[in-house]
């Protein structure tokens, strides 16, 4: 087997550099039935090649029956190889391909969506599977046989802890001077579980690497092939609106004491919208801004190729390909300022309270209650998973949510008088601001609510039948405290209380 000299720099021990071989016989390691704990996050840091072998083995009629677990969204060339070749049977916690979720939507594959701060305490608890084999993404293995991870960390600390093999994929074409802005930390376990101790974003609490040792390591394969990468999130009148509104309630928070000036550190969720809104941040007269969020979008490495930011920390990147190549171009004079951690720790609640986050996060779609739904569309289509949408809302400083006021092209309103699905609730939420305005609902009652949601968040030409909506439910719901009647719910989805 013939050795590159980029692997044979990148394997700093010998007895690793001896476990060098072909994807084949690295996936001969996978069994079937058997469950993976495999990096990627944000679609990136997430393995290429081995999906390729094992996808392949599947085609010829193998029963693979796979149950992975991962940090958050891996790219086409595993979810969706792995998918298409129906060699998966149970994924977790969070993924956004699109094969995988007509699958998973379809009943073939098994699902389970949370929280993901909760994914590695549940592994190293044993409420799930026993991880059989770790598939982890790295840049380099050092002396003593630990791991570099490349742009993300998701969960795969713990997962290499737990397995009872590594493979690696040795990802050559990831600059080597990813190598120490990684922060890597396992809690101990509760009830001995030790504060964690990031006082500031930027604080560092662990290792550069994820502690593993050469025998645990069973095969290590090289790789060039990128991560796909996010489509990035263009700016449009309406997400330039929604920018501009969350700038004016920031500003409004600091004239009013409520938040210190420069803010509290920013948390932003996946998607095209969000990564459009904090794009719109550019343009403000923000500096010295920090980030303590679960990805790290282009629009946080555009805000800080505009001098406007002191630190990124985050489980993984998330950026598209062009974004990706300025990246790398910048690398050097960026790197300083971006810690990828485990997502247990980006999204540690403990932390995210203490560090009064300000977190953003994107609505499917939001009630006059204050619900939302942010993964299943009309209630029983999953779009991608609540992710750390639902680790951050409730422990945040500010709980803020973004939504486009319409979807479908203008054709449905994104403010219903319900929502189909509930993720995050009344009791959680505090903000939501649309391209129409913002509704701070904290300290009102339901009443309260409804009528500033509507004014403020609803579409113009929704506005009229949300009130009617609501009149009508506190009608037929005799006046009590949460006025709530589906009868008049399905008048306003059938268009009857259009006037
Ligand atoms: N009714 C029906 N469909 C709707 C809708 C609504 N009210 N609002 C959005 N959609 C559809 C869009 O049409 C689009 O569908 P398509 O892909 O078939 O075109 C899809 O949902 C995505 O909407 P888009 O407007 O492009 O938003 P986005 O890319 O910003 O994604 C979420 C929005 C909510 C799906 C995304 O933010 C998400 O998955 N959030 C949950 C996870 C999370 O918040 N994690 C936070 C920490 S990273």
């Amino acid at each position: 087997m013939i050795i590159s000299d980029e692997l044979k720099k990148r394997i700093r021990n010998a007895e690793v550099l001896g476990k060098v071989c072909t994807p084949k016989e690295a996936a001969s390691f996978i069994k079937p039935d058997m469950t993976l704990g495999v990096s990627g996050f944000g679609l990136s840091g997430y393995t290429k090649v081995v999906a390729k072998e094992l996808a392949a083995r599947a085609e010829a009629g193998e029963r693979l029956n796979l149950t992975v677990y991962s940090g958050a969204s891996t790219g086409d060339d595993f979810d969706g190889v792995l998918t298409r070749a129906g060699a998966l049977s149970c994924r977790m916690p969070y993924q956004s391909n699109k094969d995988l979720r007509n699958a998973i939507n379809e009943g073939k594959i098994k699902y389970v969506d949370l929280p993901i701060s909760n994914m590695a305490k549940w592994v190293r608890s044993n409420y799930l599977n026993h991880i059989d084999v770790a598939l982890v993404e790295a840049a380099a293995i050092d002396e003593n046989g630990n791991i570099i991870p490349t742009f993300s960390v998701g969960a795969s600390d713990t997962y290499v802890a737990c397995a009872d093999k590594v493979i690696v994929e040795l990802n050559t074409k990831i600059p080597a001077c990813v190598e120490g802005i990684h922060d890597i930390y396992i809690p101990e376990p509760a009830p001995y579980t030790k504060p964690i101790n990031i006082l500031k974003p930027n604080d560092r609490i662990g290792t550069p690497y994820i502690p593993c040792g050469p025998s645990k390591i069973v095969a290590v394969v090289e790789s060039n092939i990128p991560d796909k990468g996010i489509i990035a999130g263009e700016i449009d009148a309406e997400t330039k609106k929604i920018s501009e509104n969350l700038v004016s309630f920031l500003k409004n928070e600091v004239k009013e004491g409520r938040l210190c000036n420069p803010l509290p550190p920013l948390q932003a969720g996946v998607g095209a919208v969000s990564d459009a809104v904090i794009k719109g941040l550019v343009e403000s007269d923000y500096t010295h801004l920090n980030v303590f969020s679960e990805i790290a979008q282009g629009s946080f490495l555009a805000l800080a190729y505009a001098g406007k930011i002191d630190s990124i920390s985050a489980a993984g990147l998330a950026m598209s390909t062009e974004e990706m190549e300025e990246f790398y171009r910048h690398i050097d004079h960026y790197r300083d300022k971006i810690i990828l951690r485990p997502m247990e720790i980006s999204n540690s609640p403990e932390v995210i309270r203490r560090l009064g986050v300000i977190s953003i996060n994107t609505a499917i779609e939001a009630d006059l209650y204050g619900n939302v739904n942010s993964s299943y569309v009309g209630g029983t289509r999953l779009m991608n998973g609540v992710g750390g949408s639902g680790d951050y809302c409730g422990n945040a400083g500010v709980s803020i949510f973004i939504t486009k006021s319409t979807a479908k092209d203008g054709k449905i309103s994104s403010i219903v008088p319900m929502v189909s699905h509930i993720d995050h609730t009344i009791k959680n939420v505090q903000i939501l601001i649309t391209e129409q305005g913002v509704a701070d609902m904290r300290g009102l009652d339901v009443i309260e609510r409804a009528d500033l949601i509507i004014d403020k968040c609803a579409h113009p030409k929704f506005r009229q039948a949300l009130k009617k909506y609501f009149s009508k439910a506190i009608v037929l719901s005799e006046h009590l405290v949460y006025p709530y009647s589906e009868e008049a719910a399905m008048m306003f989805h059938n268009g009857e209380m259009e006037v």
